[in-house]
């Protein structure tokens, strides 16, 4: 079994299968996921949604160790869309509540695991609390080495892009230069997920088959993986299965079938 497992998987187990049947020099290098499916676990269980949620705080923990021990390059996970707020205020505040809990109580287990943190969207529209948890996650693990974790905020893809093209059209004028030379290199520059390996498979769990203005321009040739799942039950096996999947996937970018 790979070391860095050892600790965490009974040999023998169907998730050492899984974890044996891994090709490691082929991983995903970078692997988004759209957590969904919270509400839906809860009602199932007659609970409200807010008892979803926190069950999904396992899960997420579940996605960034095993990252951490895949040496993945990057995870990058959608947490609260700028849609979002369309919801309660009561559920807004307890997701809140709650990733400030996570980042609280994981802040030493991250970066023990040499992750570096970081939170992808319109921060500053974020409650101060928040944004003071988020300042002190990042600052603390800037210079770790390992997989990048990226917690997508108050994120839209669509003012990601528009936002990357202001800046990347403001840099052309402050150097003399034309808009008409501006490169799809400019744009990129200018995104969240800038120096970001690209976007090799992106997860969605509970069944969901739609971006929902996730990583519009990243995900352009990402293989995408939807699992029925909902996220409070998505955990270290169902990443194993995606991964699995990946690997059998024959990617072209355009071009035709390798020989
Ligand atoms: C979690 O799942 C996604 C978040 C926005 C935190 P949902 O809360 O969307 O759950 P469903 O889709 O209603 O089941
Ligand atoms: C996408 O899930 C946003 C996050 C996971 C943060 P939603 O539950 O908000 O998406 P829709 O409304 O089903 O498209
Ligand atoms: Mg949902």
């Amino acid at each position: 079994m790979h070391e860095n497992f050892a600790e965490v998987i009974k040999p023998n187990s169907a998730e050492a299968e899984l974890l044996g049947a891994i090709d490691f020099a082929h991983l995903p290098q970078h692997v988004a996921v759209i957590m969904d499916g919270n509400g839906r676990w809860a009602r199932q269980r007659g609970e409200r949604r807010i008892f979803g949620h926190r069950a999904g705080v396992e899960s997420v923990r579940a996605i960034v160790d095993t990252s951490a021990r895949l040496n993945l390059k990057a995870v990058t996970l959608y947490a609260f869309s700028t849609e979002n707020w369309k919801r309660p205020k009561l559920e807004i505040g307890a997701l809140m509540q709650m990733l400030k809990y996570y980042l609280r109580t994981e802040l030493d287990e991250i970066h023990r695991q040499s992750i570096k943190f970081q939170a992808i969207g319109k921060i500053e529209g974020l409650d101060k609390s928040v944004q003071k948890q988020i300042a002190v996650a990042t600052e603390k693990t800037a210079n770790n080495t390992g997989t990048i974790l990226s917690v997508a905020l108050n994120y839209g893809g669509r003012a990601e892009i528009v936002e990357a093209c202001k800046k990347a059209i403001e840099n052309l004028q402050q150097n003399g230069d034309s808009v008409a030379n501006l490169t799809e290199a400019d744009i990129e520059a200018n995104l969240y997920t800038r120096g970001l390996p690209e976007v090799d498979l992106m997860i969605r769990t509970s069944g969901e088959m739609r971006i929902s203005n996730f990583l519009l321009w990243q995900l352009a040739y990402s293989e995408i993986y939807v699992t029925e799942t909902l996220f409070p039950d998505f955990r270290r096996r169902e990443i194993f299965e995606a991964i699995l999947d990946f690997q059998k996937r024959e990617r072209r970018f355009g071009g035709i079938e390798k020989k």
